[in-house]
């Protein structure tokens, strides 16, 4: 699947957004090793921090799939230039490995990122004194 092939599903799936408290409509398609696409939108909430990011929630899709290993990201909103992905989903974005980001906005504009442009010297597993990790 070309970056473009996935910036159209992620622009596609921006028209679910459930934001009626920001009016700021946010589309993300995660490309899995296997194929698959994930999609996932920003979804709001009355009680404002309970929302959720689209980055977040294409994630918590392919998680719930079964699916682990992602090859590309793509995030589609209206802003000015592309939306960089906030702090809390640059986090999640680190927890699983994906090769790369595609951030893009609907006029057109793109720009393609690793995890570690978004956040170096994240923190991670290797980073807690555990002896085993459960899957
Ligand atoms: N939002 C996302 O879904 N992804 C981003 O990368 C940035 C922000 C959402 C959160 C909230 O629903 C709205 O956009 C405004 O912040």
């Amino acid at each position: 699947m070309t970056d473009n092939e996935l910036i159209a599903h992620a622009a596609d799936v921006r028209r679910h957004a459930y934001a009626p408290y920001s009016g700021f409509a946010v589309g993300a398609a995660l490309l899995g090793r296997s194929g698959e696409v994930y999609a996932g939108v920003n979804v709001e909430n009355a009680s404002y921090p309970v929302g959720i990011c689209a980055e977040r929630a294409a994630v918590a899709a392919a998680v719930a799939a079964g699916e682990r290993t992602f090859e590309a990201l793509a995030v589609v909103a209206d802003s000015p230039d592309v939306c960089p992905p906030c702090g809390m989903c640059r986090q999640m974005l680190m927890e699983f490995p994906i090769t790369r980001i595609i951030l893009a906005n609907t006029a057109g504009k793109q720009r393609v990122l690793t995890p570690a442009d978004l956040l170096p010297l994240a923190f991670g597993a290797a980073a807690l004194p555990l002896k085993e990790t459960s899957e």
